[in-house]
């Protein structure tokens, strides 16, 4: 494993998600008209053991269903990749859905894993750095939605991976202009392996977001158990709900923090007004149809070359190549 090359996170990668700007974010989002939180802040220690379990629960389909097409594609696309690849992750998180990309990979030259959290990305190389003893892993300390620096190195074709549907929680806009950069970073003869949740019954996909167990419930209003450990909060939890819906005419399920009272909350020193019924919008996750992922790809310098999208079409997993 490399030293981890550091691209410009505006600070430490830790302080970009760390208490300055999470301060200014939250006074913000809840001085705001329509009040509303930032995902990123989802992701604490409590609330990445959170997101865990969700990835393992029963309504919530995105995460196995996209691990067995890559299961089941892998090797279809480490043909089209051909030999000594080089893998490039983009928000690689615990290193763990590449391994079934890394096995179908003829002898790739090197694995990128990107990452904001440096601690988070340094732990998980050196776990794959022992399973993988032979593999070249260079990981990069970044922000993975801006331009990039990869490390230097000779091989194959590159080949992009953004598994999970995290572009569903871009804006299509944001989507576009990440699709448009990663090409730019990945270069011109670059494929990308990109997962997208898929449009689908409203039922469905509301139970996905607010499953029976109330794993999700807890994942969202973590958000306020966090504001009230590290900015000094005063949110009574008992007092707010999670609300999952789908919004059909903007295509996103949208999750919100719902006030089940009229209420003022003391946060970092000031006090924020609640009417019954008011709602903190925390995340939109995107949900695509094939037409849209196809004007997606068009309009960010993509093809798609291949598409798989399993047995009951709930999600997609797309190679695209460069147009
Ligand atoms: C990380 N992201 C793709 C998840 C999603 O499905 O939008 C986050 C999530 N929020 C609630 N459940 C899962």
């Amino acid at each position: 494993m490399t030293a981890p090359l550091r691209n410009d996170v505006g600070g430490t990668a830790s302080e970009a998600s760390g208490t300055g700007t999470f301060r200014a974010d939250v006074i913000a989002g809840l001085g705001a008209a329509r009040k509303s939180l930032p995902p990123k802040y989802f992701y604490d220690a409590a609330g990445s053991r959170l997101f865990d379990r969700i990835c393992t629960l029963p309504e919530y389909y995105p995460t196995r269903t996209e691990a067995g097409i890559l299961t089941e594609h892998a090797a279809d696309i480490g043909r089209a990749v051909g030999r000594q690849a080089i893998l490039v992750e983009f928000g690689a998180g615990s290193l763990v859905k590449v391994r079934t990309l890394l096995d179908a990979l003829e002898q790739p030259a090197a694995y990128i894993p990107i990452d904001i959290s440096e601690k988070h990305l340094i732990a998980a190389s050196g776990e794959l750095a022992h399973a993988y003893p032979r593999l070249k892993i260079m990981p990069v300390v970044g922000d993975f939605t801006a331009s990039l620096t990869l490390p230097q190195v000779s091989g194959g074709r590159v080949l992009g991976f953004f598994p999970g549907s995290t572009i569903g929680n871009f804006t299509p806009e944001e989507a576009r202009r990440f699709l448009v950069e990663a090409g730019r970073t990945l270069g011109a003869d670059a494929r990308l392996v990109l997962g997208v949740d898929l449009k689908k019954a409203k039922e469905r996909l509301e139970a996905a977001y607010d499953d029976a167990a109330g794993v999700t419930a807890a994942f969202n209003l973590n958000l306020l158990s966090r504001i009230n450990r590290e900015l000094g909060g005063g949110f009574d939890l008992s007092r707010f709900a999670h609300r999952a819906v789908f919004n059909s005419e903007l295509g996103r399920i949208e999750m919100h923090i719902v006030s089940l009272e009229e209420q003022s909350v003391a946060v970092a020193g000031q006090m924020f007004h609640f009417a019954c019924g008011e709602t903190i919008h925390t995340e939109n996750s995107y949900k695509y149809d094939l037409p849209e992922i196809r004007a997606l790809a068009d309009a960010s310098g993509w093809h798609i070359e291949d598409a798989w999208t399993g047995d009951e079409a709930l999600f997609g997993v797309f190679l695209l190549s460069r147009s």
